[in-house]
């Protein structure tokens, strides 16, 4: 047992699609949720300037005690997963990938469409992967294109979502993708309006999975929350606090608890 908080950061709410999984399998866990905001998008951004972000995130997950931090971001996994892995020695990890293997296996078509971030398609981890994996079906990467600033406004459900994820992968599904993988926590809020827009296509997330990794990993090593832990939600925004409290609710996400905790 250890009272200790898990950590989790992204480059703003995106990680909140982890973290909704994670409390709903570990709801006495106190989670501290970095959400790195003043340098938001990470995707566009090269990968020695994400890894410094992610460093930066993990240094302050670190100094809040967390006995184990999740990388609720593909990107900064791609950038620096591995990097961390070393740094803090000490620290579990537990990172992020595009779902290549699941949307491969599962599509009936044998045609898939992984949609992430530029930074996510150019890291060694997604290479893997579909090293691995792609000989499955015909993977087609789709750059989603200004999809993670539309969910970071809150506007995931929204024409203008509609119309972005229509333009994103209007390609993929005519060329007869029946699967599409999110490979961006972002994304994951956009489940519903791809499924709209594409009745039939399969969307598959990762964020469920990722999570349920983080509460094996923890009862794995005997570090689950004290029986009788309430669970809490600390937020650390590195940008403007208010304006990422305001989103919450827009994403359909109400924190459970939420403390002050100065950024
Ligand atoms: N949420 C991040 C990911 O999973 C990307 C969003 C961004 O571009 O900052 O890749």
């Amino acid at each position: 047992m250890d009272p200790r908080p898990v950590g989790m950061f992204d480059s703003g709410v995106g990680g909140l699609s982890v973290l909704r999984e994670f409390q709903r399998l570990a709801p006495r866990e106190r989670v501290v949720y970095f959400a790195d905001t003043a340098f938001f998008p990470y995707g566009p951004r090269d990968a020695g300037e994400v890894r410094k972000r992610a460093f930066a995130a993990a240094r302050r997950l670190a100094d809040a005690g967390a006995k184990l931090i999740v990388v609720a971001c593909n990107t900064a996994s791609a950038a620096a997963v591995a990097d961390l892995r070393e740094l803090f020695a000490d620290i579990p990890f537990v990172g992020m990938v595009p779902g290549v293997k699941p949307a491969a296996r599962s599509s009936r078509s044998g045609r898939v469409a992984i949609l992430a971030t530029p930074g996510t398609f150019g890291g060694d981890l997604y290479a893997a992967v579909v090293a691995e994996f792609g000989r499955d079906a015909a993977i087609e990467a789709v750059s989603g294109r200004d999809l993670a600033e539309l969910v970071e406004r809150g506007e995931a459900d929204s024409p203008a979502a509609r119309e972005a994820v229509r333009a994103a992968l209007g390609g993929a599904v005519a060329a007869g993708a029946d699967t599409v993988a999110l490979g961006c926590t972002h994304y994951e809020f956009l489940a519903p309006a791809i499924e709209a827009e594409f009745p039939g296509v399969a969307v598959l997330g990762t964020s469920e999975a990722v999570a349920r990794r983080a509460r094996d990993l923890l009862a794995g090593r005997g570090l689950e929350a004290p029986p009788d832990a309430a669970g809490a939600l600390d937020l650390i925004v590195t940008g403007n606090r208010e304006a990422f409290l305001a989103v919450l609710p827009r994403l359909g996400f109400a924190p459970r608890a939420s403390a002050e905790t100065p950024s």
